[in-house]
């Protein structure tokens, strides 16, 4: 039987120890936050609801997407034992230039819809981590704005190909003339996919001001707050639209460009070139035949189409195709340093992340920006010493096996 007795104040004192609570809000709810998937929740609380659709959502059933997500649920890791592990290099090169970790933010459209501190806070955070950030043609800050903010970082513009080739050259020569470190040219995006959740919420771009909005508008008090009290939102290389996403693809996009397209950009950008959604070894050669230094094997996040190859499955068959001939990286569903682990021993050189990234900045700017770099790092740090690897270059595809069950 237990026998009980009173507890003495000298044996409960070093017991009441209360936990300093920062005084900003949003560093308060960061300080709750233990993972990415933390971050979304928060995410889905902080921004109206067409706002986390749009980002958290992909095309037709999402099947694609779910499809990402499981491939890394898949992955049993093969660990070592009794390895020194006392010290875990994380670095990595990224087309010629060292990175604190094999990890790159993805291109966004819109992303000042998220948060009003948009691309300049995760190129700063990009910058301050020591990996490259991306900035997107659909994007909310200019390429000037966005180098001005990163003077430093490592920073890449995405370019779609759009009807006005003239546009499109202009944004290579002022990407040039800004300093940027390479140019990546998505190629899965001819069409707009069929993002269902945009058609259930009537998501337009700018989000438009509907009695349902003013509703939802009470709901995200903080997001409206900003957005109504800061530079208006819009894409920083189109003039004003009004309409839903589909019909602006549909309007600027070129359905008719083909490889013929890619050379034409290699002859126009004599920077490192990275072609971004291909889903095929085959594609992964021809565009490599035609001169691009790297590939992203990537089905957009699931947003394009739906049932496309999962880019976890392809990757290893890509990077046999591929050979040295160009660096393979990899995207899609992408949200712990574990994910990043198994990506690299799968063979990429690195790995992009989209969501990851804008959660943490709808959650809380670029504070929680910084959350989503510090939280990668340090789970890919841990995951490596566990498998007994001290360098990302020593990851090994026998560290990885896809469960079938
Ligand atoms: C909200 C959102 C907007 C995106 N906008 C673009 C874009 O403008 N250009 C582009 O090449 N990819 C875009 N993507 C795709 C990402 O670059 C990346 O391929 C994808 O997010 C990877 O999947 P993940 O979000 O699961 O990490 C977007 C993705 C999201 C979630």
């Amino acid at each position: 039987m237990t026998v009980r007795r009173r507890p003495r104040w000298s044996e409960l004192q070093p017991l009441l120890r209360p936990r300093k609570v920062p005084l900003r809000p949003t560093e308060r709810r960061l300080a709750t936050v233990a993972s990415i998937s933390d971050l979304r929740l928060l995410a889905r609380r902080r921004a109206p609801r067409a706002v986390f659709d749009y980002t958290d959502g992909a095309a037709g059933e999402e099947i694609s997407l779910r499809r990402s997500r499981q491939a890394y649920a898949r992955v049993e890791f093969q660990p070592q034992v009794l390895q020194d592990v006392s010290a875990v290099d994380a670095t990595t090169m990224i087309l010629g230039r060292p990175a604190a970790l094999p990890l790159v933010f993805a291109p966004t459209g819109f992303t000042r819809m998220m948060h009003t501190e948009g691309e300049p806070a995760v190129a700063r955070v990009a910058a301050r981590t020591g990996i490259p950030f991306a900035l997107s043609t659909m994007g909310t800050t200019s390429i000037e704005q966005l180098a001005a903010a990163a003077p430093d970082g490592c920073r890449w513009f995405q370019l779609y190909l759009w009807r006005d080739r003239a546009a499109s050259h202009d944004f290579v020569v002022r990407a040039r003339e800004s300093g940027y470190d390479a140019l990546v040219l998505t190629v899965d995006t001819a069409v707009a996919g069929a993002r269902l959740r945009d058609v259930r919420n009537g998501l337009t771009i700018p989000p438009s001001l509907s009695a349902r909005t003013f509703v939802e508008g009470a709901m995200h008090p903080g997001w409206w707050f900003d957005l109504l009290t800061t530079e208006p939102l819009e894409f920083a290389s189109l003039s004003r639209f009004d309409g839903t996403v589909a019909e602006l693809v549909a309007k600027t996009f070129d359905p008719a460009g083909t490889i013929a397209d890619l050379a034409w950009l290699r002859e126009a950008w004599e920077g490192p070139l990275v072609v971004k959604g291909v889903a095929t070894a085959a594609d992964a050669v021809a565009v490599v035949d035609v001169g691009a230094d790297a590939v992203v094997v990537s089905n957009h996040g699931g947003r394009q189409l739906d049932r496309a190859p999962t880019p976890l499955e392809v990757l290893p068959a890509v990077v046999d195709a591929v050979g040295d001939r160009a660096e393979v990286y990899v995207d899609g569903g992408i949200l712990t340093g574990g994910d990043i682990v198994a990506a690299v021993a799968s063979g990429a050189r690195a790995a992009l992340v989209g969501r990851a990234y804008l959660y943490g900045l709808m959650a809380g700017g670029e504070r929680g920006v910084q959350r989503v770099a510090d939280l990668l790092m340090a789970e890919l740090t841990t995951t490596l010493a566990l498998l007994g690897v001290t360098s990302v270059s020593d990851l090994r595809r026998d560290h990885v096996r896809l469960r079938t069950g």
